[in-house]
């Protein structure tokens, strides 16, 4: 069985990241999705938000389970027992930081291997700092994250406010 993990903050999920799952899901026989508890000092959205917005965009993928990891990624790689860790690359920007990640997780753990999937052009440009910023501005996301994600968007606006 072909398993692979799919890390990130999720701060919130966008189209870009669920273009990336489903392409992952056709490749691996399970792909866990794992939320870095600690990634981000001061996230939007809780841990469970997060995860609940995960688990309810990814319903519609038979193998994919949402997870969660602290610490190091190669640890969460080997907890895991997975055979590769997918990251998404949206342009060549990403390029250097990813290449970065990937060589020095390959340096803790040999075993670590990353595979990159590219979304859609048309999510090359989205990331969930953006995101976040316009619609704490009242701009419209809906073309950019999914409908659970806009309407909670949407709350957590109205709640700050
Ligand atoms: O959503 P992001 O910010 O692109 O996710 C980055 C993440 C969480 C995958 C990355 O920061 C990470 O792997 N953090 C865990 C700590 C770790 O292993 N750091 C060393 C990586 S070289």
């Amino acid at each position: 069985m072909r398993t692979a993990l799919f890390p990130g903050s999720f701060d919130p999920v966008t189209n870009g990241h669920l273009d990336v799952i489903e392409r992952a899901s056709s490749l691996f026989d399970k792909i866990f999705v794992a939320i870095a508890i600690n990634s981000e000092k001061n996230p939007l959205f809780s841990f469970d938000e997060r995860k609940a917005l995960l688990e309810e965009v990814c319903s519609r993928f038979d193998n994919v389970v949402v997870d969660a990891f602290d610490g190091l990624l190669v640890d969460a790689a080997r907890k895991f027992d997975v055979s590769a860790v997918i990251r998404g690359l949206r342009a060549i920007s990403d390029f250097e930081y990813e290449f970065q990640m990937a060589m020095m997780n390959r340096a803790l753990s040999e075993k670590c291997e990353t595979i990159f999937l590219m979304p859609k052009p048309a999510y090359s440009f989205l990331s969930s700092r953006m995101i976040k910023e316009i619609a704490m501005f009242g701009g419209d996301v809906s073309p950019f994250v999914p409908p659970a994600v806009a309407e909670a968007l949407g709350r957590k606006k109205a709640n700050l406010q």
